[in-house]
């Protein structure tokens, strides 16, 4: 029988390659998410790609009767959380949205896994949890680095989110993987799922292809003055589908884990999901120029509120237990977003 697998916060962007990886390599996936900043539209993009609509629950995770039903419903081997409000900037200007959304939700989550006795669970976490004064240019930090000095409340969200998991892996018996990761680009190379955010654009990638299609005339570019390659700010992007394989293995690996072990002692383990290979603003700027065979109109603005410096990850971990490595490079990820944008264009005509 297939192992069924709960999904939370599914249509933004990462949870529907997820949904689309997991189906493919065989698990059944049960889908929640309350559709806020999001549309229904990437439902129907996995089905287009895996031929099957999986079972989806709109809901506020936040609503625990809700949430206890669809427990009730099925019995979950395991859950993939991707509970998160993510732009670190506006977390600097909606810090108790920050809070409500990504650790009351979340809480609402452990309580039901706990009562269900649903332990496996792989948590989508961030680089940003991190202490700043790890990060030296060209060094990437281990795991084991030192967290929590967070300079957002977004991440704060995520460091509290694994202090809790640590402690209900201690004394509940949850067994956890932690994925570290931070700047995902990209789309299925199908072109029917991206990213469908029902506002403008966060995030870098997203707005640039917006430029680059048309509809909006330029980027903001937040300043070009910085200790980098040409003054703007580097971030290692990583394909989102190498990202969502990352996140594949990780479930893979916490399934072996050996059943008299998960008796004996408590499972929590963090992993760096990273490419080790960084894009200025301007570098990314041009590839979307190359690719597109548009001219990408850009003004240089002041520094966005909350912007975090460069940040280097050592992925090493990774690839020695989970035989995880991102193989995409940059340019096929600008590639595959680009295509999705002409064609649901094109679809929207
Ligand atoms: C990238 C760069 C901007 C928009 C991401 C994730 C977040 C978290 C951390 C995991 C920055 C610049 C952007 C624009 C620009 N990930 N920029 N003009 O802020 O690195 O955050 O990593 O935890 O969830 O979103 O991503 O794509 O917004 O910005 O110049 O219009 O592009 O200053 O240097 P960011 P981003």
């Amino acid at each position: 029988m297939k192992k069924t697998l709960l999904i939370t916060w599914w249509t933004w962007y990462i949870g529907s390659h997820a949904v689309v990886a997991f189906e493919e390599a065989g698990y059944k996936t049960v889908i929640v998410d309350n559709l806020s900043n999001s549309t229904i539209q990437s439902l129907t993009g996995i089905e287009k790609i895996i031929w099957y609509k999986p079972d989806f629950h709109e809901l506020d995770l936040r609503d625990s009767q809700a949430l206890e039903t669809v427990f009730q419903q099925y019995d979950f081997d395991g859950v993939i959380h991707f509970a998160w409000l993510k732009a670190v900037w506006e977390s600097c200007e909606k810090a108790t949205e920050y809070f409500d959304n990504n650790i009351v939700w979340s809480l609402r989550l452990f309580e039901c896994m706990e009562k269900h006795a649903v332990k496996n669970i792989v948590f989508s976490s961030s680089a940003t949890v991190y202490d700043p004064a790890n990060f030296w240019k060209g060094w990437g930090v281990w795991e084991s680095a030192s967290s929590g000095e967070t300079t957002n409340p977004y991440g704060t969200t995520k460091y509290v989110l694994e202090r809790m998991l640590i402690d209900l892996s201690k004394f509940s018996g949850f067994q956890v993987i932690n994925l570290r990761y931070f700047n995902p680009i990209g789309a299925h190379k199908s072109s029917f799922i991206w990213e469908y955010p029902d506002q403008y654009p966060n995030n870098l990638l997203p707005y640039i292809m917006k430029v680059a299609c048309g509809e909006l005339e330029y980027l903001n570019v937040f300043w070009d003055n910085y200790d980098t390659i040409d003054g703007t700010w580097v971030r290692d992007y990583i394909d989102v589908c190498d990202l969502i394989d990352g996140h594949l293995k990780a479930y893979e690996s916490l399934e072996k884990y050996p059943e008299q072990e998960k008796e004996e002692k408590w499972y929590f383990e963090s992993y760096n999901l990273w490419v080790w290979s960084w894009v200025s603003v301007l570098e990314l700027i041009q590839i979307c120029e190359e690719v597109s065979g548009k001219k990408i109109q850009y003004k240089i603005t002041s520094r966005r509120s909350g912007d975090i410096g460069e940040v280097y990850c050592d992925p090493g971990k990774a690839l020695r237990d989970l035989a995880w490595k991102a193989k995409t490079s940059i340019r096929e990820s600008v590639e595959n977003s680009y295509n999705f944008n002409i064609n649901s264009l094109w679809w929207n005509r």
